[in-house]
């Protein structure tokens, strides 16, 4: 079965239209990666690995990282330098097949990228995203990483700090504690595209599904793309309220209190993290606890 044709690689180059058309991914900005079922693999296995007409030659590279838990397996991953935009016009030349080798250190390109190039240079951090995840849940298959304009814009007024800033957003739209319970994790400004920012992310990947990269842009996880592309978009949506409220003013006449919060809880069969939900010092302005 040719790969374009699969319900996974359809769903993955929706994907990389809908969050370009979302306005997340300037240029090359932004990568997805997915971890293929073994099913999956077999459906295109006649199709992976043929370099008649692709720039390709199969050859194994270091990843920058050990994964050692996705040894053997395979993943389609956005190519380094290409463009979100041109994903569903042309999957073939701006996409990739990635098969991981044994030791979990290499890897080898078995489709796609037919005009060049290599998969996304934040590779080390999609990898080890997906190790973490898979022993958290086998079924978490898809990381992805976007510039979204109001996540990164709130950057630069709110603390870099995990808890302040979850509540913020939280305190935007009642379904934000139950779409992510356990709130996003926040790094500070680091050096991207490399293993240290990809095991830094992947530490907070271990409970949150969401992580900020300060001054950059936002990974979230997830099961499938729908959930994933959710996540961001729930997460971004909140984010452009508080800007719009911030735009207003430094204090919210009223605003979702920790009471209400759990309130929460029992209905929607979620336990947000009490981490979250700490009492503020009235009259605090946003961003203050
Ligand atoms: P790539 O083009 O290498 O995927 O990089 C884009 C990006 O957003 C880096 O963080
Ligand atoms: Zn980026």
């Amino acid at each position: 079965m040719r790969v374009e044709d699969t319900k996974f690689a359809q769903g993955f180059f929706r994907m990389c239209g809908d969050s370009f058309r979302q306005g997340w991914n300037e240029r090359n900005g932004g990568n997805l990666s997915y971890r293929m079922k073994a099913e999956e693999a077999a459906l295109v296995r006649d199709r992976l690995g043929r370099y008649e007409d692709s720039a390709q030659d199969g050859a194994w590279q270091e990843i920058g990282t050990a994964v050692p838990e996705l040894a053997g397996e395979y993943f389609m991953v956005t190519g380094s330098g290409k463009y979100f935009r041109n994903v569903e016009p042309d999957p073939a030349s701006n996409v990739c097949i990635i098969e991981v080798d044994e030791t979990g250190t290499k890897f080898r390109i078995l489709w796609g990228l037919v005009s060049g190039g290599r998969p996304t240079s934040e590779l080390p951090t999609h990898l080890l995203n997906l190790a973490v995840l898979k022993k958290r849940d086998a079924d978490m298959r898809v990381v992805y990483h976007c510039h979204p304009t109001n996540v990164i814009a709130l950057t630069y007024v709110l603390p870099l700090d995990s808890e302040i800033f979850t509540r913020e957003i939280f305190e935007m739209a009642t379904e934000c504690p139950i779409v992510f319970p356990e709130g996003i994790g926040v790094l500070p400004w680091m050096l991207c595209g490399g293993r240290e920012i990809g095991e830094a992310t992947s530490e907070q990947m271990k409970k949150q599904d969401f992580v900020v990269w300060a001054h950059h842009g936002a990974f979230a996880c997830g099961h499938d793309f729908d959930e994933t592309f959710g996540l961001m978009h729930t997460v971004e949506k909140a984010a452009e309220v508080l800007i719009k409220v911030m735009s207003i003013t430094d204090r919210k006449r009223q605003t979702i209190e920790p009471e209400m919060f759990r309130k929460l809880n029992g209905p929607f069969h979620v336990s947000i993290n009490e981490r979250f939900l700490y009492e503020k010092t009235p009259g605090a302005r946003i961003g203050e606890r």
